[in-house]
């Protein structure tokens, strides 16, 4: 493992300097382009790390799997698919388009920022701090960090600059689609995107799902089977936005990224897969973190197809 490791990490590196660090959240433009690293989570529950395995970072959009997982534990499937769809779009993550042209407010799935935020309004509560309490409760189960916070320097930031987010929201509120306070629902998704995580974390966060939701360390089912499989589902087909279609014919696994630089990818019943490196591409998908999974991919015959 230490060598396969190793040797993905020399094949990633190779394209440092390509891509650039998301700006549009003024906030992660200070990550630094040169971070690398890649962990794999076994099914005994240990963690073989690379490279800057313990930076922290924001998770971003891989907290969409955290909002969905929430969503589903409160309000169950036939709810949750009420407000959102299961079809991929073919579009940017977070695109506008196709939320009027197809004459339905309601969004494509939920790994699209409209859809997690339809999603995120589902999750009851008193107040957005309860609701995010929720969420926040998963995501220290399923990053296996009870300190596990969200920081809210990132937070503020996007919260001040998420103009398309709020364009997104209030389109869906007018059309009767996400009901409610629109600002309150914002709050708790931008708080969501804004955990604080590390590669070493995602990739038993990975490996919870590649164990169909049961800790490889502790023993606990942390999500049931069939939500698992829903979320590994969409994980396949809409987890690397309009790239997934590529993702799944060069890696074949199933995966999330974040604009922060994360993927997190699950391989059932093998591993989970943490990587970081916060330089983008053109999708809003890691570079290097990319060419690393496709790596490993190839190296340890990972492809689920
Ligand atoms: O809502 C946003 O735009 C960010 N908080 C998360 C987007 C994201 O991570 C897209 N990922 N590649």
């Amino acid at each position: 493992m230490k060598k396969v490791l190793q040797e993905a990490y020399t094949y990633a590196k190779q394209w440092m300097g390509q891509g650039k660090v998301a700006d549009y959240i003024p906030e992660l433009a200070k990550a630094d382009p040169n971070h690398l690293s890649i962990c794999i989570t076994d099914l005994g529950g240990y963690t073989h790390c690379i490279g800057d395995s313990k930076i922290h970072f924001t998770i971003q959009s891989i907290a969409k799997i955290i909002i969905l997982a929430t969503a589903l534990k409160s309000v169950g499937f036939e709810e949750v698919f009420s407000r959102v769809g299961m079809e991929p779009t073919g579009d940017s993550f977070n695109s506008i388009v196709r939320l009027e042209t197809m004459h339905s407010y309601k969004p494509f799935n939920p790994m699209i920022n409209a859809g997690a935020i339809s999603v995120t309004s589902c999750i009851p509560g008193k107040s957005p701090g309860e609701r995010f309490e929720k969420i926040l409760y998963n995501a220290r189960l399923l990053l296996g960090n009870q300190e596990l916070t969200y920081d809210e320097h990132v937070f503020y930031s996007e919260s001040k600059t998420g103009g398309r987010n709020r364009a997104l929201a209030y389109m869906m509120n007018d059309g009767k689609v996400l009901l409610g306070n629109v600002e309150e629902h914002l709050e708790v998704y931008f708080k969501a995107c804004s955990l604080r995580v590390t590669c070493e974390e995602i990739s038993y966060f990975g490996a919870i799902l590649a164990n169909n939701g049961i800790s490889p360390r502790t023993g606990k089912m942390i999500i049931e089977p069939f939500q698992v499989k829903v979320i590994r589902s969409l994980m396949t087909t809409c987890g690397m936005y309009d790239a997934s279609g590529e993702f799944a014919i060069c890696v074949g696994i199933p995966s999330k990224s974040g604009v922060g630089g994360g993927i997190m990818g699950a391989v059932p019943n093998r591993m989970g897969i943490g990587v970081y490196s916060p330089a983008l591409d053109a999708k809003g998908n890691s570079y290097c973190g990319i060419k690393a999974m496709e790596f490993l991919s190839h190296a340890l015959e990972l492809s689920i197809f």
